[in-house]
């Protein structure tokens, strides 16, 4: 991706583009001028995502969107997109990414999100197209040694598949650099998006019970559900609750406009963790959803589920520095416009 294209000149491939962090980084995308292609299975999104975001820009930088239904494993699809858009950078997000149904799932899980990304930077080569944004996760540093982490922090063994994808595509992406140094690599390891666009018209849309927290307590805070299970309240944190990273998601979609503007002109491979730096234990964001929705939020304590981690935060010094990207939002707000979109759209994009 050259130095000297403004966003105007500049052609971004999103896969995943409809799903919840791909859609509010596609809005940011398009309100800064760049063009826009989306594929997007719909495998876990609506089509009325792409209306929505329609409604968001408004016409004139809709018409930078195009959008591709279609398999990022489709080498055949992918190639044709490939020709008929001149692509300077992708940001991929198409992937699984429920951790309890990976386990029941591995194949599905390895299939998808690790084959995908091998069709994808195929294709990419073979179109001398060679810069990337990827999005991966904090459950690459598994249980931490110290806190906060920072990027040089060891990634730790995964403890189920989803977790392992990511693990092993950061490798697979991270080799590509060795043999050819025109590769331009970005991971990004987000720790826990939540929050929505604030006009309430896009944000997070789970299929069946949710396994993250916000999306659980705002189900609760909307009536579809009795009472929040909070998992563990024995952890060694000041109230005993889990403690993670939260951030907005519209923080995350201008942490990736920050790292397409970064990426300009270079080449390598480069990790940056994107949160707050604060963490929040399970029982502040239950108060922090109950003020933004003006009710009392009724929860039970449960035994801890496996595979969490006692506390997770991040050190976005990097991000600061090099990005000039910094997290603007915080639980408040995070927890407002999470509640904004669910009681406009109690149930989801289903109306
Ligand atoms: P999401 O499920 O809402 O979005 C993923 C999108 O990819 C969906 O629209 C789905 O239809 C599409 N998709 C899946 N497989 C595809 C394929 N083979 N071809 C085309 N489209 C496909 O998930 P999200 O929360 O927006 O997460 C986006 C990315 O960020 C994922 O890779 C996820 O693992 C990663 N991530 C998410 C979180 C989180 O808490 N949401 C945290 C860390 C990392
Ligand atoms: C989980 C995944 C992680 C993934 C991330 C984003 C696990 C072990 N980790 O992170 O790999 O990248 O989602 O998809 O699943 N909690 C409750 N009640 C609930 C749900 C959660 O008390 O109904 C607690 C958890 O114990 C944890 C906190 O809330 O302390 C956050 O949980 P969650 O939103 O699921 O995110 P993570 O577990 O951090």
């Amino acid at each position: 991706m050259s130095e000297t294209k403004t966003p105007q000149d500049t052609c971004v491939l999103v896969t995943g583009g409809c799903g919840f962090i791909g859609s509010h980084t596609v809005v940011v995308l398009l309100q800064r001028g760049y063009k826009v292609v989306v594929v997007d299975n719909l495998s876990n999104a609506s089509p009325v995502v792409l209306e929505r975001i329609i409604q968001i820009v408004g016409q004139e930088a809709a018409e930078q969107l195009t959008f591709c239904e279609a398999d990022v494993r489709d080498a055949e699809v992918l190639e044709k997109v490939f020709s008929q858009h001149d692509i300077d950078a992708v940001i991929h997000f198409a992937g699984y990414k429920a951790v309890g149904e990976s386990v029941q799932k591995p194949i599905e899980y390895f299939s998808n999100n690790i084959g995908n990304t091998l069709a994808l930077v195929d294709v990419m080569r073979r179109h001398d197209c060679k810069s990337i944004v990827f999005s991966s996760s904090a459950t690459v540093y598994g249980d931490p040694d110290a806190l906060p982490l920072t990027e040089e922090s060891p990634k730790k063994p995964a403890t189920n598949p989803y977790g392992w994808t990511k693990w092993m595509i950061e490798e697979i992406l991270h080799s590509l650099v060795v043999p050819d140094p025109d590769w331009n690599v970005v991971l990004l390891r987000y720790f826990n998006p939540i929050g929505a666009h604030p006009s309430g018209l896009i944000g997070e849309d789970p299929k069946g019970i949710p396994n993250n927290l916000v999306p659980y307590v705002a189900q609760v805070a909307v009536g579809r559900r009795d009472a929040v299970h909070v998992f563990g309240d024995d952890y060694d944190t000041p109230d005993g609750t889990g403690v993670r990273d939260y951030i907005h998601v519209m923080d995350l979609a201008e942490g990736h406009a920050a790292a397409l503007a970064w990426m300009a002109g270079r080449t390598g491979c480069e990790v940056f963790n994107l949160g707050t730096g604060r963490g929040s234990s399970v029982l502040e964001v239950i108060q922090a959803y109950a003020a933004a929705c003006g009710r009392e939020l009724p929860y039970v304590i449960e035994p801890r589920r496996a595979g969490d981690v006692t506390a997770n935060y991040a050190d976005c010094t990097k991000a600061r520095e090099l990005l000039g990207w910094v997290a603007r939002y915080g639980i408040a707000e995070m927890c407002r416009d999470s509640w904004n979109w669910q009681s406009h759209n109690p149930n989801g994009y289903d109306g």
